[in-house]
């Protein structure tokens, strides 16, 4: 879908339209949970960052982790996931969905958002207005899936947002297994990041978009190989901005009470999700419900 469409279809007029469509009226709505879908586990980063930013919000988690990775698969397979994983979440009557995907942000979000009743808010537009603010050059690297990077999302919302900035882009697919096996600050993970930023150390960037959920566990080596003239930014804090701010815009925030629950659910063993699950989120991931695919 060319950017302009995607503008309109995410202008606070059609949030508000769909909110609206809740029908429950706000104060009831808001005290309906967010629901958060990923491929798997990396969605943690992402969902850490929205319990950091908003502790009172009740959350639900999917994690797809019997399908993952979908970085390697095609744009039709990738979006079938990703309308599956939002019908499961908005059959549990979320307020707000959040695609901590990437991947499903970068080649499905269009879709599900014409699908959906409930505000839908993807991590490409977060993450990239987080870089260009960032960079003072407009050289702008970001790295991510093969379908990420394939999909050009990151570089056409750059480049709307900022018409000069000179993107370079990589996908870097070693990474996130890396990630997942906890190998985030060893000699490995230092030679692997190293031999993907090559060519953008080359090209001069100033900042650093990392275009995948796995990625803020891999923070410090970037910046190791990078140097400090380079600024490291992450889609997920800056997504959990763009929700608090869409929350607050439409009246759908919970008000004060508790701190809120997390529920998780899988659609594989939940054993590996819950003790790699604890790198990426903290040791509030203690069980997940495992649903059929
Ligand atoms: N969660 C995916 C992303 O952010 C990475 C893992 C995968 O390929 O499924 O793109």
């Amino acid at each position: 879908m060319p950017p302009k469409s995607r503008r309109k279809k995410t202008s606070k007029a059609a949030l508000t339209h769909r909110a609206a469509a809740i029908g429950r009226g706000a104060s009831r709505a808001a005290d309906r949970p967010i629901g958060v879908f990923d491929s798997g586990i990396g969605g943690l980063t992402v969902l850490r960052a929205l319990v950091n930013a908003m502790p009172v919000e009740e959350f639900i988690y999917l994690g797809d982790t019997a399908r993952l990775p979908y970085g390697t698969k095609s744009n039709e397979v990738i979006t079938r996931y990703s309308r599956e994983n939002s019908e499961f979440l908005l059959a549990k009557g979320i307020k707000l969905l959040v695609v901590a995907c990437n991947t499903s942000s970068a080649v499905a979000l269009e879709n599900i958002a014409g699908a959906t009743m409930v505000p839908v808010v993807g991590v490409i537009e977060p993450g990239a207005r987080a870089a260009v603010r960032a960079s003072r050059s407009g050289k702008i690297g970001v790295i991510g899936t093969e379908a990420t990077i394939a999909s050009g999302a990151y570089t056409r919302t750059i480049q709307r947002l900022r018409p000069k900035a000179e993107i370079y882009t990589r996908a870097c697919p070693l990474l996130v297994p890396l990630a997942e096996e906890g190998w985030v600050d060893n000699d490995i993970a230092e030679r692997t990041v190293a031999y993907y930023l090559e060519s953008l150390k080359q090209s001069g960037i100033d900042t650093l978009l990392l275009g995948c959920t796995h990625y803020p566990l891999l923070a410090g080596v970037f910046k190791r190989v990078l140097g400090p003239s380079v600024k490291v930014v992450d889609s997920a804090s800056a997504t959990a901005d763009a929700v608090r701010e869409h929350l607050t815009a439409l009246n759908l925030a919970r008000g004060c009470g508790g701190a809120g629950r997390q529920s998780f659910f899988v659609t594989e063993s939940p054993d590996r999700f819950i003790r790699v699950g604890r790198g990426f989120f903290g040791p509030g991931v203690e069980s997940a419900v495992r649903i059929e695919r």
